[in-house]
Parts: structure tokens; C-alpha cells; sequence
């Protein structure tokens, strides 16, 4: 077993990429604690819009980052996100919210409040599975295991759009799609910890595998990394 690494699965990758269903089903496999970063900086942009914070006020956005508890929850099977104790599970998956919080995330005060609670989670736990767009590169560097999944956006596009619509949220496939590409673009190119395939990160582009097969790779590259 190897000893020096952090018993940890970072996975980044854009929206739709899937990540949030192979996090949790890897730490469901394991038995490791799943955190979802980006439910993280929805919850604060969740927060920011309940005070009535300015979209650019970094700083306030910042200090409120600090105040807030953010914390998760299994309830049925399935893991809650909560905001000073109240379930925003909901609430922080609104079109309006994903917006936001690509654009709170661009403020380096605001990412260093949350990576401190991020890096919190995992010493408190004794196995992580962490996903979002920096957990590979600034967060978790150190993880014994670092995948960057991604896809198309078209199909990335796509699978939001079903998932939108299961939810009864009613966007066009063309809307769905250029919200993608501008979420692309500002989370890859913002100045602090922007997404990206680094060095060493196993890619997976997934575009042409199920859930089953993408979570059956990850099994398989994380038993490498153990043996
Ligand atoms: O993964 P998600 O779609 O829930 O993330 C929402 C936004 O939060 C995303 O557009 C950028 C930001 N984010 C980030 O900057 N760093 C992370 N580790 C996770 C999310």
C-alpha cells in the first residue's frame, strides 16, 4: 500500500463531465467520504445572493465564505448539501446559481476560504473522494489518485439538458449548450487555479462510456495507484 500520498480521488473536470456521479459512486464503492467542491461555492453563492452581495465584491463574498457553515448530510441514499444547518440541495442547483458561482469562484480570496474548509474535510476523513475544478492541482495535489474526466461540450451539453429537463427546468438544447461553453471558458481561464489537465493527471474522456465503464476504469487506475 502506497504510504505517501493522501488516501484521497481528486477528480476535475468541466460542467457535465460527470463527475459528481463517479465521485460518488467511487466513494460509495470504497466507503470513502464523497465532497463536492462545487456544491461548495454554489452554497456561498447561494448565500451571497440572500444578503444581496454584489456579483464582483469579492472581498464581502470572502468574509461571508468564512461565517458560513457548509457542511453534507446523507439522507436516502443520496447526499445533501446544507447551509448554516439548512438543506440548500435544491436551492443551489438553479441555472442562476451555476452562473454565480463560476463567477464568485474567480475571486482568490473567496477559493482560499473554501480550500481551508476543503483540506478540513478530508483530515477529519479516512478516505476522500473530492471533484470540482481545482481538487487535482491546488486542493489535493497530493491525492494518491488524480483524474481529469471530461467530454465534449455538445455531449456535456446534452446529458445537463436531460438532466434539466427531468427537473422540469425547461432551457432550450442550444441555451444549455452555450451556458457550458461560457462556464468553460471562464473557469479554465481565470487567473487563480484554473481548470486544468496538469501533469500527471490520468485523463478519461467519457463521451463514448457509460457510468458503469467510466467507474470501472476509475476502480481500476485507484488499484494501480494502491498496489
Ligand atoms: O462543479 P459545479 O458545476 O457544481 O461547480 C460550480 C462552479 O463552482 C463552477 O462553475 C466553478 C466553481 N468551482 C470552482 O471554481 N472550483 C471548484 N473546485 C469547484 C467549483
Amino acid at each position: 500500500m502506497k504510504k505517501d500520498c493522501l488516501k484521497a480521488i481528486a477528480i476535475d473536470g468541466p460542467a457535465g463531465s460527470g463527475k459528481s456521479t463517479l465521485a460518488q459512486r467511487l466513494a460509495q464503492s470504497l466507503q470513502f467520504f464523497y465532497l463536492d467542491t462545487g456544491a461548495m461555492y454554489r452554497a456561498l453563492a447561494l448565500h451571497a445572493t440572500r444578503l444581496g452581495l454584489a456579483e464582483d465584491d469579492g472581498e464581502g463574498i470572502a468574509q461571508q465564505a468564512k461565517q458560513i457553515e457548509i457542511s453534507f448530510e446523507m439522507r436516502d441514499q443520496a447526499q445533501r448539501t446544507l447551509l448554516n444547518g439548512e438543506d440548500v440541495s435544491e436551492a443551489i442547483r438553479r441555472p442562476e446559481i451555476s452562473s454565480l458561482a463560476s463567477k464568485i469562484s474567480v475571486f482568490s480570496p473567496v477559493r482560499k476560504a473554501l480550500v481551508a474548509q476543503q483540506r478540513a474535510f478530508a483530515s477529519r476523513a479516512e478516505g476522500i473522494v473530492a471533484e470540482g475544478r481545482d481538487t487535482t492541482t491546488v486542493v489535493f495535489p497530493d491525492a494518491c489518485l488524480r483524474l481529469f474526466l471530461t467530454a465534449s461540450p455538445e455531449t456535456r451539453a446534452r446529458r445537463r439538458f436531460q438532466e434539466w429537463q427531468a427537473r422540469g427546468i425547461d432551457t432550450p438544447y442550444e441555451q444549455v449548450l452555450a451556458e457550458i461553453k461560457e462556464r468553460d471558458l471562464r473557469d479554465s481561464s481565470r487567473a487563480d487555479s484554473p481548470l486544468q489537465q496538469a501533469e500527471g493527471v490520468i485523463l478519461i474522456e467519457n463521451d463514448h462510456l457509460d457510468v458503469d465503464q467510466t467507474v470501472q476504469l476509475a476502480l481500476q487506475y485507484w488499484q494501480r495507484a494502491m498496489a
